[in-house]
């Protein structure tokens, strides 16, 4: 685990800060609303239960696993829906939570998605932004940190199913995956 990393980009007490922020700012604009927050499987569950502690309006939540990645380093473009969600969306205020935005195509297709269900609103909400690695526009909501194109693990955030469970966001070795 630690011997695979290289730096470690953000810490638990940085995460912390900026998640509080974060759940300050969406209590403010959902004041009155019918939120509900749905977070995308696997990555996003570690900042969807902390983000959700956050926020200080009524809140539900639902999930959606979705994965383009499988076990490799390079979005494989075909996102598909693993589980969907349990209930209706229709007329309800969205708000999806994901660990990390690369190329975009995961959203894209989650974005085009939802929408056809016809929600009150549908707005995003990530913890890590790459933008350099977009290939498609996603129109971002809620941000907690751009990040430099490196291969990133933790709080969440996978290698070939591993490393989840770090408590911090960190760059993963090159040697790790370039075998
Ligand atoms: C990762 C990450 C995002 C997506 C971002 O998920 O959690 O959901 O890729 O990449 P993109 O912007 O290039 O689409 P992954 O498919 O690895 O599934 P996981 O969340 O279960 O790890
Ligand atoms: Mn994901
Ligand atoms: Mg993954």
């Amino acid at each position: 685990m630690e011997k695979d990393i290289e730096e470690v980009l953000f810490t638990p007490a940085q995460l912390d800060e900026k998640i509080t922020e974060l759940g300050h700012q969406i209590t403010k604009d959902y004041q009155g609303k019918d939120l509900l927050m749905i977070g995308v499987l696997k990555g996003a569950n570690v900042f969807m239960s902390d983000l959700m502690r956050k926020i200080e309006t009524s809140v539900k939540i639902d999930f959606m696993a979705v994965s383009s990645y499988g076990l490799s380093t390079q979005s494989s473009g075909v996102v598909r829906i693993i589980k969907d969600l349990d209930y209706s969306i229709e007329g309800k205020d969205v708000l999806v939570v994901e660990d990390i935005i690369d190329t975009g195509l995961t959203l894209h297709y989650l974005y085009d998605n939802l929408l056809s269900r016809k929600p009150s609103s549908l707005k995003i909400c990530t913890l890590l932004d790459k933008p350099e690695r977009r290939r498609v526009d996603i129109p971002v909501d809620y941000k907690g940190f751009d990040i430099p194109d490196e291969f990133i693990v933790g709080y969440g955030i996978d290698y070939a199913e591993q490393y989840r469970n770090l408590p911090y966001v960190a760059i993963l070795k090159r040697e790790v995956y370039e075998k």
